[in-house]
């Protein structure tokens, strides 16, 4: 019989993740290497990652980083601009330096700046993409011509994703931390090579959490949480079984400061406590024996990665999330701060 108190899944993965460089990167990588095995890594630095040779030196720094008892596997992504080298990219995904490519549209978020203005301008790079199966993962929201914040990715789909899909039938595609019944929609009726990331956020808070009571800040994130007829289209999706959807947290930490400032950053930071909120939420939702595929076979699937050989356990103990964690010279608010959490990660027994 097994016991209901626990829960053992095949070891997960995260599917998006950012785990800084600098100050900021041993405790995003702790975080994260002691919940997931494997994550793809945001190449958002500054200067962004472009070239298998900042790729490599990051993952030396990512693998530096990470504490000993961890077997950690970072991902790296090559950050799509206006001008990157097609050649560079597509030897970098043939040499195993690069997993994915990242496309933020110039601004939509935090250090974007260097991101493409137009996607006709990589095209070509597209292209190339498409012919040696390298996926490409899609920041979803357009910038331009004063979109009012809360449509930006639903006008995103329409105007760049479906056309994009169209010229691109054979490019694989994640559309990342989707936020809107549209994207599910879009990425239900999508052919195969189209999928779909879900943060453990967007599965919990809905836009009004940005005003609860005040204004709050660390539930201030990009794509920034709708309506709560959204969150529930997310729920469904996330639990539904479907394999285009699967794990990952968008788990970004910004210093405590940056985040309570006038002029606060765009981030959730959800490592610490990912797959209690994960499973929480499909515990709700009624689907906890779904978790597993959601978390650890979806999206090696759909990336051709093998799955993971190991487990892990989830136990049944309530936890009460820390109000901050202050870390190797860093304070950063974690995701459900000062919550308490039905689900713990049980520590490996040696
Ligand atoms: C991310 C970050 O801080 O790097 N912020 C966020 O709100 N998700 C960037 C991103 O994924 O948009
Ligand atoms: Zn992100």
């Amino acid at each position: 019989m097994t016991d209901p108190r626990l829960l053992t899944l095949r070891r997960p993965d995260d599917w998006h993740v950012h785990l800084r460089d600098g100050a900021m990167l041993e405790l995003a990588v702790a975080a994260t290497a002691r919940q997931f095995s494997r994550a793809i890594v945001m190449p958002n630095l500054v200067p962004p990652v472009t070239t298998r040779t900042a790729a490599v030196e990051y993952r030396e720094r990512i693998l530096a980083a990470c504490p000993a008892e961890f077997e950690f596997t970072p991902l790296l992504t090559a950050y799509l601009t206006d001008t990157i080298d097609a050649d560079e990219v597509a030897a970098g995904f043939e040499d195993g330096t690069f997993t994915a490519c990242k496309l933020y549209p110039a601004g939509a978020t935090t250090n974007s700046a260097a991101g493409v203005t137009d996607v006709r301008n990589i095209h070509p790079v597209l292209e190339r993409m498409q012919s040696i199966g390298m996926p490409l993962l899609v920041h979803g929201e357009v910038v331009h011509g004063g979109v009012d914040v809360f449509d930006r990715e639903a006008v995103f789909l329409e105007s760049v994703l479906r056309p994009l899909v169209d010229r691109f039938p054979e490019l694989k595609v994640v559309l990342e931390h989707i936020t809107t019944e549209a994207a599910v929609d879009f990425v239900t009726a999508a052919p195969d090579n189209v999928a779909a990331t879900i943060t453990a956020h967007h599965l919990h808070i809905d836009r009004n959490a940005l005003f609860d009571g005040g204004l709050r800040p660390h539930a201030y994130c990009l794509p920034v949480a709708k309506r709560r007829e959204h969150l529930h289209a997310l729920r469904r999706a996330a639990v539904s079984g479907n394999p285009k959807f699967f794990l990952g947290t968008d788990s970004a930490p910004h210093p405590q400061t940056a985040k309570e400032s006038a002029c606060g950053c765009a981030g959730i930071y959800s490592a610490p406590v990912a797959l209690e909120s994960y499973a929480q939420v499909f515990e709700e939702e009624g689907h906890l024996e779904r978790l597993e595929a959601f978390a650890s076979e979806h999206g090696p699937r759909f990336y051709g990665l093998p799955l993971n050989e190991g487990t892990m356990t989830l136990e049944r103990a309530q936890q009460t999330v820390p109000e901050s964690i202050c870390q190797a010279g860093q304070t950063v608010v974690p995701f459900h701060a000062g919550e308490t959490l039905t689900w713990r990660l049980r520590e490996a027994a040696n």
